[in-house]
């Protein structure tokens, strides 16, 4: 007889992810996954280099020079950052840590799909928060998520901006709703893509960290720095919750590579500036052209990508779009698991990718 796992991991599903490979093509075009399609900084690479001479040697359990570095970036005090294994390994942490059998997590109802097999994971049951006043559901839905709780909600993950949907919670709307929320549920604002974000009111939410509302603030290396296959992503918490965390995460859950080359990159500044400006002049154009060129519907967005849905009156659909994107070597990610099948998420690369993948929508739409 097999041994037997928790009877709630038993029809856990496997997270989706983008393919990577189309066969029979010359050229791929890697917008299925909100990676940085640049290499990582010469900074970067060159700190990943010396960390592998002397790879040997076990790393940093402390990761104090890379909060110290992220503190001073992102003006926050070091001792309340906690660096993981991508920020995935935080969500997952902090699921464990802080919900379980019989509780429940809200999440949004087009939200990243990591939080719901989290909550799972930890036995806790996964509630969307639909807003009904929207009748596409296509932002975080604030009063839908108020109207979830239970005295068994413990954590809101709450992705700002939200992924697939590009779009975000101004910063009036996000205090107001912390506010509303029992003091006791946690509040978890993955700011995966906040480095893109350049709303005059869009607010990562560290405020709220320092104000003592039982707010976490996450964030990674593997978007605007270039660095998801190094895997490191932080929270910023308050001290309860970084006690907790530096208890449940696994010792040397960063390699000494990952641990140097985000390091360097997250000194760069300039260079972060520099890619935040060239995302959303190359996504803003891509956008306008995909809307006038072709009539699709593109949400507005503060991401590297963006939510894409071809006119009712299109030649091909979004599965067919797909299929022949995929085709022509452009791969893009369907949103059928993110329960928005008439639509595709793409994710803003070069210049260059995004006049290919424009191209290349137009030869499969026949246009
Ligand atoms: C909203 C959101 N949060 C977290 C992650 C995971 O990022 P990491 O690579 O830091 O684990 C992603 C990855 O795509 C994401 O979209």
């Amino acid at each position: 007889m097999p041994p037997r796992a928790h009877p709630h991991l038993l029809d856990l599903p496997i997270l989706p992810i983008g393919e990577s490979s189309a066969p029979g093509t010359k050229r791929i075009i890697p917008l299925a996954n909100n990676e940085a399609t640049e290499p990582p900084s010469a900074a970067a690479q060159d700190a990943a280099r010396k960390a592998m001479a002397v790879a040997n040697f076990y790393p940093s359990v402390t990761h104090s020079e890379l909060k110290q570095a992220i503190a001073a970036a992102y003006d926050v005090d070091p001792a309340g950052v906690v660096c993981g294994n991508g920020s995935s390994e935080i969500i997952a942490l902090l699921a464990q840590a802080y919900a379980g059998l019989g509780d429940e997590v809200i999440i949004g109802r087009h939200g990243y799909l990591y939080f719901s097999i989290c909550a799972r994971m930890a036995g806790a049951a996964p509630v969307y928060a639909v807003s009904s006043g929207d009748a596409n559901h296509l932002s975080f839905g604030l009063q839908a998520a108020l109207d979830a709780v239970t005295p068994k909600t413990r954590i809101v993950f709450l992705d700002n901006p939200c992924n697939p949907l590009g779009t975000y919670v101004s910063r009036d709307d996000l205090w107001a709703f912390r506010g509303k929320l029992p003091e006791d549920v946690l509040l978890v604002i993955d700011g995966a893509y906040a480095d893109y974000a350049t709303a005059e009111d869009f607010d990562p939410g560290d405020g709220l960290v320092l104000a003592g509302k039982n707010t976490v603030v996450l964030r990674t290396f593997s978007k605007i720095y270039g660095l998801a296959g190094l895997r490191v992503g932080w929270a910023h918490a308050p001290a309860s919750v970084v006690e907790v965390l530096n208890k449940v995460m696994r010792p040397g859950n960063l390699s000494g590579v990952s641990l140097a080359a985000s390091e360097a990159a997250v000194k760069e500044q300039d260079v972060v500036a520099g890619r935040r400006e060239t995302n959303q002049r190359v996504r803003d154009a891509f956008a306008a052209s995909l809307e006038a060129d072709l009539g699709y519907t593109v949400l507005p967005s503060q991401s590297n990508f963006l939510l894409v849905t071809p006119p009712a009156g299109a030649s091909k659909n979004a599965a067919a779009l797909y299929q022949g994107l995929m085709a022509e070597g452009v791969l893009v990610r369907p949103m059928g698991p993110y329960q928005l099948p008439d639509s595709l998420r793409i994710s803003v690369g070069t210049e260059e990718e995004m006049g290919i993948a424009l191209d290349a929508i137009k030869k499969v739409e026949g246009v």
